[in-house]
């Protein structure tokens, strides 16, 4: 019999890419299972929508024991909005034991330990110390934050802005993080481990401007803004204001030095290496 999977925040970047992943690998022993809190958007998105659904909303507690029903493995995904994970995450994870749920993969992010006002190390704490096996996925910056949130200035006006100042990035492939996370749901070596999975170098937004003026055959200038700026011209962008405070909370992270960090975890578990942010430029300029 196939096992259930419920992924949470399923429409979101991260969730959708996940989905559309397991959309085309040919193999699929699993039962993918999108947890969604507003389920009446879902006929919208074709990704989501080839999936089963199941209402989930983590400011909604009541809606955790159902949305785990039958579920014998959880991706969780945090929204990044969702700050009290003592009040709306550490509930899900009593209720995933209750309900015997055998693994948990957590997205979380490089170097957490690091970070102690970052949500995501509260999560981990709880998870280890629910007893369920997991496997927690430290991620680096996605390489495809880039396209997401600058691909339209650099076309139009050669400019690349992050409030990043001059630090540098370890610029994660989200294709790997995918990768990843699907292999720990079926393969006992990733078993109650912490992976760091990282791009093998970190760039500075110098740098990726410069790869990506190459790239194009025209100059694209880094203009570094300040963090005010940066919010402004987002918003003038019309990008959401929850993406917008996200970003610059991780150019914060990255502006001081915190982002630095690269691993070699993806290609000691994978077997392969880890794509590289020139190949992601090439394909996507
Ligand atoms: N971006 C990066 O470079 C990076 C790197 C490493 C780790 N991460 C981590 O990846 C995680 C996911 O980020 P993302 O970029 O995928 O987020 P996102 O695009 O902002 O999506 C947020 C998702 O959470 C859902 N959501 C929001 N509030 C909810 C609630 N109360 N109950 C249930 N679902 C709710 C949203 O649903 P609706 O569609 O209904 O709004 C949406 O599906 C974050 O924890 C982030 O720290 C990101």
């Amino acid at each position: 019999m196939k096992e259930n999977i419920l992924i949470t925040a399923s429409t979101g970047f991260f969730g959708r890419h996940f989905l559309s992943y397991v959309n085309q690998i040919s193999s699929n022993d699993s039962n993918f299972i999108a947890g969604v809190r507003r389920p009446k958007n879902v006929q919208e998105d074709e990704v989501v929508r080839c999936f089963q659904t199941r209402p989930f909303d983590f400011f909604n507690t009541s809606t955790f024991d159902k949305a785990l029903d039958g579920i014998q493995k959880l991706i969780l995904v945090r929204p990044p909005a969702l700050k009290n994970t003592k009040k709306y995450i550490l509930p899900l994870i009593k209720i995933a034991k209750e309900k015997g749920i055998k693994h948990i993969t957590f997205l979380s992010v490089t170097n957490v330990e690091k970070s102690k006002m970052i949500p995501h190390l509260s999560v981990e704490k709880y998870i280890m110390e629910s007893g369920i096996p997991y496997t927690i996925i430290r991620s680096g910056f996605f390489m495809q934050n880039i396209t997401r949130l600058n691909q339209n200035e650099i076309i139009k006006n050669h400019t690349l802005s992050m409030s990043a100042g001059s630090g540098k990035v370890n610029f994660t492939d989200i294709r790997d993080v995918i990768e990843i996370a699907h292999s720990s749901l079926s393969n006992n070596k990733f078993e109650n481990k912490e992976l760091e999975i990282t791009g093998d170098k970190a760039y500075s937004f110098f740098d990726v401007s410069e790869m990506i003026s190459k790239q194009m055959g025209q100059k694209i200038t880094y203009t570094k803004p300040s963090a005010i700026k940066f919010i402004r011209d987002k918003v003038k962008e019309k990008f959401s204001i929850q993406l917008i405070i996200q970003m610059s909370a991780v150019c914060n992270r990255i502006k001081q030095g915190k982002a630095e960090f690269t691993s070699e975890d993806f290609s000691h578990y994978m077997s392969k290496d880890s794509r590289t942010l020139q190949h992601f430029i090439e394909e996507s300029f």
